[in-house]
């Protein structure tokens, strides 16, 4: 005897709020280990975060021509399981206005990140990446520059032992404000 095996239309119903109740059960277990992850992984993001007075150079070091210099920044990093001793976490140009007075300018273009060159021959900071341009004080040098703010200054103190240290800082990327990364 011939049976009819074709489902019913209770039969779908069941089927599509049984897969329902798995999908939303899959999301609720997901949920959780995302934000492990994101623990687990937090002290590698924050790498990338950075805020020290550092010492970059001496005076001696540093031509007094008024010509920027790019100099590496280097320091000790602290992760939740490792220690790094003098690693470069960026870079700055210095300039010496005078005898004893230094400026520091972050290399970020503020645009989305590329390091900038200082063209001696047209006395500015070029970025490659976008063609921005900079004045030699990192004053926006092009009208409709991608860049959307000056490059950023950094802080300088020198020492009476000559040292040259730079409150090192990075900021936030394609904004007109100046927002510390954190
Ligand atoms: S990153 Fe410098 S102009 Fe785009």
């Amino acid at each position: 005897m011939a049976t009819n095996n074709a489902p019913t239309g209770s039969d779908r119903r069941g089927f599509f709020r049984q897969g329902l109740a798995c999908g939303v059960a899959g999301l609720a277990a997901l949920a959780p280990a995302a934000v492990g992850l994101r623990v687990i992984f937090d002290p590698l993001r924050r790498q990338s975060a950075t805020a020290a007075s550092v010492k970059v150079t001496s005076l001696a070091a540093l031509p007094a021509d008024g010509i920027p210099r790019k100099f590496p920044v280097l320091a000790d990093r602290v992760d939740a399981w490792n220690k790094f001793t003098n690693v470069p976490i960026g870079a700055v140009y210095l300039r010496r206005t005078k005898d004893d007075q230094v400026k520091a300018l972050h290399v970020a273009c503020p645009h989305a990140g590329c390091f900038v060159d200082f063209s001696p021959e047209r006395g500015e900071f070029m970025c490659p990446c976008h063609n921005s341009s900079f004045s030699i004080e990192g004053r926006i040098a092009t009208p409709g520059s991608p860049s959307p703010r000056d490059l950023d200054p950094l802080t300088v103190e020198v020492r009476p032992d000559g040292g040259v240290w730079v409150v090192f800082q990075d900021f936030q990327a394609g904004r007109p404000d100046r927002v510390p990364v954190t």
